[in-house]
């Protein structure tokens, strides 16, 4: 009998409390804890954590309630190449997933789950994803053998008994079993970040279940974010006619108090945080432009009872990108990691603090980068050594956040305005244009092209086709995916107007045409106008797109000549860009919805 920490399991539900003897008997831990989520809790479990070492407590007056962690150097990041849907069929999963036959796979993880955990505990970790009893919220259980990760989800989702209570007799669960993979010997002595070189983060889409192991990082291991939010809950949806979708939320108060919610989805590290916490520039602000922050990554889309689309933001808290964020690019965010929050892999400073690349303008004179070696300025200039990682991170509570929208936990969630799709392109894209329609802007979002960047193991900076920045957290056939997308809008009597933007275009000598993240609330407000139908625009191509003049730039110097070079449609490379929607699109081939194959000539004939 394995021995129980809490005297009670927190739950009485038969199925939940036979699953997790289940799982015990497989992964055999030391000991069981079912987590109540409480502060006392959490407590114990970082100072648990401080004296293991995987933690080091920051400076109590300059970062009350935060701590750095330190991961091992080959787990810090999502790993895609291991990342798995396996459903029943090959077909069902598509070619841009990697799949395995589920029984096969099964057998594979009962074999490395075999004793996984010994010499561990057991957590048993109850999670909503949405507002608790919202009813767009779904509940998760997961096992894990990290206290980490235990401490992670307590901000990044509303955990423990409350959510245990919310469990009844019939109440769907979706199971999530996780370890780092690394069980201890007797006397064994632990490492403050235990994983294991074999990783494997599966998904089994037909009976909603999640098995994650050997990573104790991010999306691969806070298994309520990329594998229940994205990858089970866009079957989910599929099947229950919502979607499930990588976007952040944001709502636009204007002067008259009139509030404008849009979703938008970009890639990973491509800024989602910093423009969900977007400060209007000077002139906007003073007359009394508001940007309140809803969600930074995930979204949940339900038809509402007016026929309009309604989103949630299904997390609790943010897992930002650290570097390149301070200050200037994102006070907001300063401010709501300032306290309670759990960096990964960012530099610790003499004084007890943090510091990453893009915090501040100086570095500070020395540090101790994201592996535990000293660091200075100077080490850097010689070695190339970044003092955090660039997939580094900080774990802060939503709550905290000074934009937070007063409806953020609205349970019938926000009205969706307009929908913004976006990628990292240096060329091609302009600054920003609108879908002629549903379909036109299905389409946009289909074939939309980032650079890669440092959120996944790849080749950075190369383009890759990134539908709906859903690409490794689509759950079934892309093709199935469009069509689902395609067929939302016979369920709503008005849909959102459909946008793109590229913020990162750049001229021919390699300088970024648009002054920054700061000024993004001009498109904003263009894409707000458009969506209320008080803005004009110009037909081109690809689109509608702003003349110079629908524009607001007051306290901005930005020409028309820079704006036009900004905005420029490039017929030769968009002759390439077409091209390589082909490619993509060979893949899908046999689900492709026809509407794809209709917009791709009507753009070709437009051409
Ligand atoms: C994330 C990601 O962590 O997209 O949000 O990788
Ligand atoms: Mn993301």
């Amino acid at each position: 009998m394995k021995k129980n920490l809490n005297a009670e399991p927190l739950s009485k539900n038969n199925h939940l409390r036979q699953w997790v003897d289940k799982m015990a008997e497989l992964c055999q831990p030391d000991q069981i804890h079912w987590v109540d989520g409480t502060q006392a809790e959490y407590d114990r479990f970082c100072n648990e954590m401080v004296a293991a070492g995987t933690f080091i407590r920051l400076d109590e007056k300059k970062w009350p309630g935060c701590f750095l962690a330190r991961s091992d150097a080959s787990d810090v990041a999502r790993v895609e190449d291991r990342t798995f849907i396996c459903s029943l069929a090959k077909e069902a999963a598509g070619p841009t997933n990697n799949w395995v036959n589920p029984a096969e796979m099964k057998r594979k993880l009962r074999g490395l789950f075999q004793g996984c955990m010994k010499g561990r505990t057991m957590y048993v970790l109850a999670f909503s994803m949405g507002p608790l009893g919202s009813p767009m919220s779904q509940i998760g259980v997961q096992l894990t053998d990290s206290p980490y990760v235990v401490v992670n989800m307590r901000i990044m989702a509303r955990i423990g008994k409350k959510v245990f209570d919310l469990i009844g007799e019939d109440t769907h669960i979706v199971p999530c079993l996780h370890s780092v993979g690394a069980p201890l010997e007797k006397g064994q002595r632990d490492v403050p970040w235990p994983c294991n070189q074999e990783k494997y983060i599966v998904h089994f889409p037909e009976t909603r279940e999640i098995w994650s192991y050997g990573s104790g990082y991010g999306g691969n291991a806070l298994l309520g974010k990329k594998c229940f939010a994205l990858r089970i809950a866009s079957t989910m949806a599929r099947d229950e006619g919502w979607l499930a979708e990588h976007m952040l939320i944001l709502g636009v108060e204007n002067p008259e108090g009139e509030k404008t919610y849009v979703a938008a989805a970009f890639p990973s590290a491509c800024g989602k945080t910093n423009f969900a916490m977007l400060i209007p520039p000077k002139p906007f602000a003073e007359k009394g432009w508001k940007v309140w922050t809803v969600g930074d990554d995930i979204a949940w889309i339900k038809p509402g009872a007016d026929g309009r689309l309604h989103a949630i933001n299904p997390e609790a808290g943010f897992f930002g990108v650290a570097p390149g964020t301070g200050n200037k690019t994102n006070p907001i965010a300063m401010a709501t990691l300032a306290k309670n929050t759990i960096f990964t892999n960012v530099a610790l400073t003499p004084d007890g603090g943090v510091w990453w690349e893009g915090m501040t303008d100086t570095p500070p004179a020395k540090a101790i980068d994201w592996q535990g070696n000293e660091w200075t300025p100077q080490i850097a200039k010689d070695k190339g050594v970044k003092a955090a990682h660039a997939n580094s991170r900080f774990t802060a509570p939503a709550s905290q956040c000074p934009t937070i929208d007063p409806d953020w936990e609205k349970p019938e969630g926000v009205p969706l305005s307009a929908i913004i799709f976006g990628g990292r392109r240096a060329t091609t894209m302009p600054l920003v244009y609108q879908a002629f329609n549903w379909s036109t802007g299905v389409y946009m979002g289909a074939t939309m092209g980032s650079e890669m960047t440092a959120a996944a193991a790849g080749t950075l900076g190369k383009v890759r086709r990134d539908p709906m920045a859903m690409l490794p957290f689509c759950g079934y056939h892309m093709g199935d995916y469009f069509r689902h997308w395609i067929a939302m809008q016979r369920k709503l009597t008005e849909t959102p107007r459909v946008f793109h933007v590229n913020w990162f275009r750049k001229d021919a000598a390699g300088k970024f045409l648009w002054p920054g993240f700061g000024e993004n609330m001009r498109v904003l407000k263009w894409i707000i106008d458009r969506a209320r139908g008080r803005a004009v625009a110009k037909e081109t191509p690809i689109g509608w797109t702003p003349h110079y003049e629908d524009m607001d730039w007051k306290g901005l110097d930005f020409s028309k000549e820079q704006f036009e070079e900004l905005q420029h449609f490039d017929r030769a490379a968009w002759r390439k860009e077409i091209l390589d929607h082909e490619d993509l699109f060979l893949d899908l081939h046999s689900h492709l919805p026809k509407e794809m194959i209709y917009e791709r000539e009507l753009l070709i004939c437009r051409m």
